[in-house]
C-alpha cells in the first residue's frame, strides 16, 4: 500500500505557512490556469487569513481558479455557506476575476445545485474520464469525514457521478460533495488536519487499521497525496514510522 507523504508542525500558523508554499510552487509549475477545490471547515480559515494578509500580491491570482470541494446547501450570504467563509477571509480581500471563483449554488434544490456544478466543474476542466483538478484540499472531521461524505454514507464516495448530494449526519443539513472519483483524479490533493480530536482517526488511518476503512477520509489515494498536521493531530502517530 502506497503511503502518503506526511508533514507535521508545531502549530496552526506553522501549517499554513508551510501549505502556502506549497501551494505556490503548485502554481508556479503550471504554465495557464490553476484549479484548486477549497474546503469548509475552520482549518481553512487560517489559511484564507494568511494568505489575505501575506500573499496579496506574490501569488498570480489571476490563474487561480477556486472551486469547492464541498458546499453546503444555503444560500451564499448564509453563515453555514463555505463559499461565503471563504469569500469573507480571502475572495473580498485578493484581486482575483470574479469569473475565477466556481461555487456550488447552495441556493437551488440540492440535486440541481449538484448537477449544475457538476456541469460548471466539467465545462472548465480537463475530462478524460473524469474532471482533473490540479489540487484538492481536504479537510477531515474527528468521525473520519472528508469534503461531505461521512461514515454513513459512505457509498457516496464510489458514486458514478462527479458531485453528490450528502446529508450531515447530526443536524441532517444536505450538502453537495465531489465524489470519490474527481477526488482522487485531482493532480495533487493534500489534508490540512489540526487539533487533538483528529488525532485517533489520523492513526487508524496512517497505520491502516482495519476500522480506518469505514472512514471515508481513508479512501484518498495515498499517491498524491501530504497530509499537513500540527502537532495535536499527529499526537497519537508514531513519527518515525
Ligand atoms: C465542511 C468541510 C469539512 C471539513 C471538516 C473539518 O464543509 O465542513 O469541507 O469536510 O473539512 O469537517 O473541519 P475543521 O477544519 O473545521 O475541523
Amino acid at each position: 500500500m502506497a503511503k502518503p507523504e506526511v508533514l507535521i508542525f508545531e502549530n496552526t500558523q506553522l501549517l499554513v505557512e508551510a501549505f502556502t508554499q506549497h501551494f505556490i510552487k503548485l502554481i508556479m509549475e503550471k504554465p495557464r490556469d490553476f484549479s484548486v477545490a477549497l474546503s469548509g471547515g475552520s482549518t481553512p480559515k487560517v489559511w484564507f487569513e494568511h494568505l489575505a494578509k501575506n500573499h496579496q500580491d506574490d501569488i498570480p491570482w489571476n490563474k487561480v481558479h477556486f472551486y469547492w470541494g464541498d458546499e453546503r446547501c444555503v444560500p451564499p450570504e448564509d453563515d453555514e455557506s463555505n463559499y461565503g467563509m471563504t469569500k469573507k477571509y480571502l475572495l473580498d480581500r485578493i484581486d482575483i476575476p470574479k469569473e475565477n471563483i466556481h461555487r456550488a449554488q447552495g441556493e437551488l434544490a440540492p440535486k440541481e445545485a449538484s448537477d449544475v456544478y457538476a456541469k460548471d466543474i466539467c465545462k472548465n476542466l480537463r475530462v478524460d474520464k473524469v474532471p482533473v483538478f490540479d489540487l484538492v484540499i481536504l479537510g477531515m472531521g474527528d468521525d473520519g469525514h472528508t469534503a461531505s461524505i461521512f461514515p454513513h454514507q459512505i457509498d457516496l464516495w464510489n458514486s458514478k457521478d462527479f458531485c453528490v448530494v450528502a446529508t450531515h449526519p447530526v443536524s441532517g443539513q444536505q450538502r453537495v460533495s465531489l465524489s470519490g472519483k474527481v477526488i482522487n483524479a485531482a493532480r495533487s490533493i493534500a489534508f490540512l488536519v489540526t487539533g487533538a480530536n483528529k488525532a485517533e482517526k489520523v492513526r487508524e488511518i496512517l497505520s491502516n487499521e482495519k476500522v480506518a476503512a469505514t472512514y471515508p477520509a481513508s479512501l484518498v489515494d495515498p499517491d498524491k497525496l501530504t497530509w499537513f498536521l500540527d502537532g495535536s493531530a499527529a499526537s497519537e502517530i508514531n513519527q518515525n514510522a
